[in-house]
């Protein structure tokens, strides 16, 4: 995300509210806590798994605050049955988990590694007997470092390796696991990968990113299809975006073109493809006009659409756009439009994000009324500056009043007609956070990253008890 140029609005944490059941919700909702591979699990040179391109890009100097990296990260891989034992004590029904290409499949072609496949084997037996549904995502950024090296995703070939990888993880998950995630955010991949180059593989080159972003739903699409053909087809097949709102700051056309810019590179030139079978033509105008052609062949469109049982739904802030920049410019030194984040004077996260709960009811609104499919939200949460207290526990309040707002906000989009049917919070526990390293907390549960000591803050036993206070009320 785009933080805004201007001054933050100071964070003003409301008090933690008490856990109440929320209503408006199904008795069959799910609930849910999420990580990614890389994030938690170190032991990345064990078992077989070698290098993925965030492994490469943690080297590089000055891209990841602290120059951290996720060499043990959470020690997840060696601490995974308690960690899912912290799963099932939070009370939630799904847990939502990602693959590491290269440990399933290292190198990123050929013969995946038993040793790899068995640690995800042992998780999901470990989750299914304490009643916790598994749901995978194949793709959470951590791509082998040899298919990079050999073009990364702006390259046609690397879908085809996904769909070939997501085959591998199928045969061998896919008895037990039924929820199936192709890919977690393409924008970031493309877009923070390719063209802003603050995610691995910390590339900049816009036709580059656009080249990516076709690719990548390409691979979804060939993976989706290999997905369905396969026996124990997946019972709930998706892919997740991470999505906003873009809201023009006046109804000035330069205002309203500037959102449709924001909105049309941000998700319609992934929803109208995977859900309509084409790209929005004002985008391809767009991208014309600055000498990109996506590179489409033929039957790749209908590969992209094939059919979904969910959209996963990554919520965070939404943003408010002018076409005019502060010295009053229509055209940026880039020699592109000016789009530009106008500040809504809101709260905001330790990411610097603003809290603006309302713009998830109205996203998941107009996912409703525009794409027409059942979503799940995938990622929500927020980081905060945490301490643990004296009593040794972690008093977030704004966490807590952040989630509280969160879901309430789902309950008012059903309330208003959208098939919203999930929530995961993001995240289980506090982890490596890209290019911020560990220094942005988002977890339910502390993690000391000296002693891997895990701590359950007050907001995890909020969400347990919202959970439990929300089923108790709609049983029956
Ligand atoms: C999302 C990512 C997730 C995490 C959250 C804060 O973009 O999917 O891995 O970093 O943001």
């Amino acid at each position: 995300m785009t933080a805004p140029a201007s001054a933050p609005a100071p964070t003003s944490p409301a008090p933690a509210p008490a856990a109440e059941p929320v209503a408006g919700l199904p008795a069959d909702f799910r609930w849910g806590v999420a990580t990614s591979s890389y994030q938690i699990e170190g032991a990345v040179a064990e078992d077989g798994r070698t290098p993925s391109i965030w492994d490469t890009f943690c080297r590089v100097p000055g891209a990841v605050a602290g120059g951290d990296n996720g060499d043990t990260a959470c020690d997840h891989y060696h601490r995974m049955p308690q960690d899912v034992e912290l799963i099932a004590s939070l009370g939630v029904d799904t847990y939502r988990f990602s693959l590491a290409w290269p440990r399933i499949q290292p190198g990123g072609r050929g013969k995946p590694d038993p040793r790899g496949i068995a640690f995800y084997d042992r998780l999901t037996d470990e989750l299914l007997e304490r009643g916790i549904t598994p749901w995978v995502t194949l793709y959470h950024w951590d791509l082998p470092q040899e298919l990079e090296d050999a073009g990364g995703w702006p390259e046609r070939d690397t879908a085809y390796r996904f769909a070939d990888y997501a085959e591998i993880a199928h045969a061998a998950l896919g008895d037990r696991v039924r929820h199936w995630t192709t890919l977690n955010e393409p924008w970031c991949s493309a877009m923070l990968g390719y063209e802003q180059g603050v995610h691995a593989p910390g590339r900049r080159d816009f036709g580059d990113a656009m080249r990516a972003v076709h690719h990548l739903l390409l691979g979804h699409g060939l993976a989706a299809r290999r997905l369905r053909a396969a026996a124990d087809a997946p019972r709930e097949l998706g892919i997740t975006l991470n999505l906003g709102t873009s809201t023009p700051a006046t109804d000035s056309e330069a205002d309203r073109e500037a959102a449709r810019r924001a909105d049309g590179l941000g998700a319609r030139i992934y929803l109208d493809p995977l859900v309509h079978g084409r790209y929005p033509q004002d985008v391809l105008d767009d991208l014309s006009a600055r000498g990109v052609t996506l590179p489409v062949e033929d039957g790749d469109l209908e590969t992209i659409s094939t059919p979904l049982d969910v959209l996963g739904v990554n919520f965070y802030s939404g943003h408010v756009f002018s076409g005019v920049a502060e010295d009053g410019s229509t055209t940026g030194e880039d020699g592109l439009p000016v789009t530009r984040i106008i500040p809504q004077g809101r709260p905001r996260t330790a990411m610097d994000w603003e809290i603006v709960p309302e713009r998830l009811t109205e996203l998941l609104l107009r996912l409703e009324k525009d794409y027409g499919l059942p979503t799940v939200i995938t990622e929500n949460g927020a980081a905060f500056d945490d301490t643990v207290s004296a009593d040794g526990a972690v008093h977030d309040a704004d966490r807590t009043a952040y989630l509280a707002e969160h879901i309430r906000a789902v309950a008012a989009a059903r309330a208003a007609g959208a098939d919203v049917r999930g929530y995961f919070a993001w995240s289980l526990m506090d982890n490596f956070e890209w290019a911020y390293g560990y220094a942005k907390r988002f977890g339910l549960v502390h993690v000391d990253y000296a002693t891997q000591r895990r701590t359950v803050k007050d907001s995890g036993l909020w969400y347990r008890d919202t959970i439990r206070l929300t089923r108790q009320a709609t049983a029956g």
